[in-house]
C-alpha cells in the first residue's frame, strides 16, 4: 500500500507494517474550504466561536440530504485527512522525549484519518454550509455530517 506524504518520524514514533488490502470503501461527498493551504498554518482545534468562516461545499448529488440541516446552531463535521501517513502507533505531537499511542491523540496520523469538529452552522445555501469551527487545509476531503449530539444523560 502507498502511504501518501509520509512524514518523518520523530524520535520516539514507532510505526507498523498496514493491512494489505481495505476492509471498506467510503465516498467523499464534498470538499471543505478554509483559508489555510499548509498543515502548519492551520490551528490545532478549530474555535466555533473566533474562528474564520468556512465552506462546506457538498457534492451536488447529496443535496437532499441537507433537509432539516438549515437552522440548527450546531453540526459535527467528520473529514478526512487526506495528507496524513496511516501507520504510525506512538507519536512524540511536541517534541518531547516521549512519546503516546496515537489512540491517546487527536492527531491527524492515524490508521482511517477521520477527523471530527463541532462546528457553529452560520447558514446552508443551495448545497453550500457556512460554518466556523475547522481546523482542516483548503480541499480536505468530506466525509459525513451529522447534528449535535443531544445533552447525555
Ligand atoms: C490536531 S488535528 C484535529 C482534527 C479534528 N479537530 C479532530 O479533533 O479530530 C488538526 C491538525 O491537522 C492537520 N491537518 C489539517 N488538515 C489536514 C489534512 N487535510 N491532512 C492531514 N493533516 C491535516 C493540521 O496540522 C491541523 O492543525
Amino acid at each position: 500500500m502507498t502511504l501518501i506524504a509520509p512524514d518523518p518520524l520523530r524520535p520516539h514514533e514507532e510505526c507498523v507494517a498496514v493491512p494489505e488490502a481495505f476492509d471498506a470503501g467510503l465516498w467523499f461527498i464534498g470538499r471543505i474550504r478554509t483559508p489555510w493551504t499548509q498543515r502548519a498554518d492551520c490551528p490545532r482545534r478549530g474555535d466555533p466561536a473566533g474562528g474564520p468562516d468556512c465552506r462546506i461545499e457538498l457534492d451536488a448529488r447529496w443535496l437532499s440530504a441537507l433537509d432539516g440541516v438549515a437552522g440548527k446552531d450546531r453540526m459535527q463535521v467528520l473529514y478526512w485527512m487526506h495528507l496524513s501517513r496511516r501507520d504510525i502507533v506512538r507519536q512524540n505531537p511536541f517534541f518531547g522525549d516521549g512519546s503516546l499511542g496515537t489512540f491517546a491523540l487527536r492527531s491527524p496520523l492515524r490508521p482511517n484519518p477521520i477527523a471530527s469538529s463541532l462546528v457553529r452552522l452560520l447558514h446552508v445555501a443551495g448545497n453550500v454550509l457556512t460554518v466556523r469551527g475547522l481546523d482542516c487545509i483548503d480541499g480536505t476531503p468530506l466525509v459525513d455530517l451529522k447534528p449535535e449530539f443531544g445533552i447525555l444523560p
